[in-house]
């Protein structure tokens, strides 16, 4: 019998994705139309309970990473029960946050064993901060991105790259580098509904490099080994303290790697980042019937590359890419 989480492309799947909340307190134009997304009631979000009992069927089957997202993941007022509830499993527990509000829940986070943390900033400068994401609250996501540095976590920090915006920032980004600790990801441009892609808004991992290229000798840039089922190549700065890494989902998929499966705030289990197709696990959940066949239904029907845009043309597509959901109900 074939494990439940492993699909006919022979990936497994053992890292589980969980969007907690459908909310932000920020409102960045590439993860959201301007006009916001029309929002689960209430009743249609998983609780806490509810979250555990999915959690400990799919970590029964083999997941050993949870990573929790949103919208804000922060914003879920029961974000310290979830946690304490989840670090009874044995699993690496992380989250990905705008880090806007995490300063107070520095000794939660710790508690629960999450030490490490990925966070969201696109922008070294204050104007523009406030340009993508709506609202002015680059200073303290800067502060607490070097509170959690000091507080000893393992810091990620995600810049969605946008041609014209903030490409001239790269390097900007690196030189951080130099005396934090942390890892900057520059993140290819990817379309989701409502977020108005297109290719040329992207900047691409071999741009990138481009420019890397031409601030720093080539004996100083280090290739680092990538982690395995990394989505991200990762480069060094010979003595920097931390390190910086390119995700190229659209110019270099990693999917023959992929070992995601993602659980939206509603209970919808999505076998791939880029399909809109889903599986209501909290429905059947609910009616108390098991959830494993319709899980292994959906691992089963995930496509090779980027849930079937396997060609940048198919990609381009609006009619493609704008069935999916828009990325703040995703979680990344
Ligand atoms: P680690 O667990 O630290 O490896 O983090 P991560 O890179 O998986 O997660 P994070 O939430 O920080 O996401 C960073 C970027 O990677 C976001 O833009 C995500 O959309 C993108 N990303 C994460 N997982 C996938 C995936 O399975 N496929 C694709 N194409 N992109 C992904
Ligand atoms: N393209 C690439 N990355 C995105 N993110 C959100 N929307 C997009 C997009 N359209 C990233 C954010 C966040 C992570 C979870 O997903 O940077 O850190
Ligand atoms: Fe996995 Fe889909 Fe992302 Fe490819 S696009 S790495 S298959 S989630």
């Amino acid at each position: 019998e074939t494990p439940i989480l492993q699909d006919l492309h022979g990936r497994h799947h053992g890292y589980l994705r969980i969007s907690l909340i459908e909310r932000c307190n920020l409102r960045c134009s590439y993860c959201m139309p301007e006009e916001g997304v029309q929002l689960s009631p209430k009743s249609h979000l998983m609780t806490y309970e509810e979250i555990y009992q999915i959690a400990k069927i799919f970590v029964k089957h083999g997941v050993t990473k949870i990573r929790l997202t949103g919208g804000e993941p922060l914003v879920r007022k029961d974000i310290p029960v979830i946690l304490e509830k989840l670090a009874t499993l044995p699993v690496e527990l992380s989250i990905t946050s705008n880090a806007v509000i995490i300063d107070r829940f520095i000794d939660v986070l710790k508690v629960n064993g999450v030490n490490k943390i990925n966070l969201s900033l696109d922008s070294l400068n204050r104007e523009k901060f406030k340009h993508i994401t709506r609202r002015d609250q680059f200073d303290i996501v800067y502060k607490n991105m070097l509170l959690l540095v000091e507080e000893g976590f393992k810091v990620k920090v995600n810049v969605v790259l946008m041609k014209g915006f903030n490409e001239n920032e790269i390097i900007d980004f690196i030189n951080l580098t130099k005396n934090l600790p942390i890892v900057v990801r520059f993140i290819e441009f990817m379309p989701f509904d409502g977020n108005k892609w297109d290719m040329g808004k992207m900047v691409s991992y071999a741009e990138v490099m481009t420019y890397v290229n031409a601030s720093f000798t080539e004996e100083n840039i280090q290739r680092l080994q990538d982690a395995p089922n990394d989505t991200s190549k990762n480069y060094k700065i010979s003595g920097y303290k931390g390190s910086f890494a390119v995700i190229s989902s659209v110019t270099n998929p990693f999917c023959d790697s992929c070992n995601r499966l993602r659980l939206t705030a509603n209970g919808q289990l999505k076998n791939c980042l880029f399909s809109s197709a889903e599986s209501d696990l909290l429905t059947t959940l609910r009616l108390g019937n098991a959830i494993e066949p319709i899980i292994q239904k959906a691992v089963q029907a995930k496509f090779k590359v980027r849930g079937g845009m396997d060609t940048l043309k198919k990609l381009q597509e609006p009619k493609l890419h704008n069935n999916n959901r828009s990325m703040i109900t995703i979680g990344g």
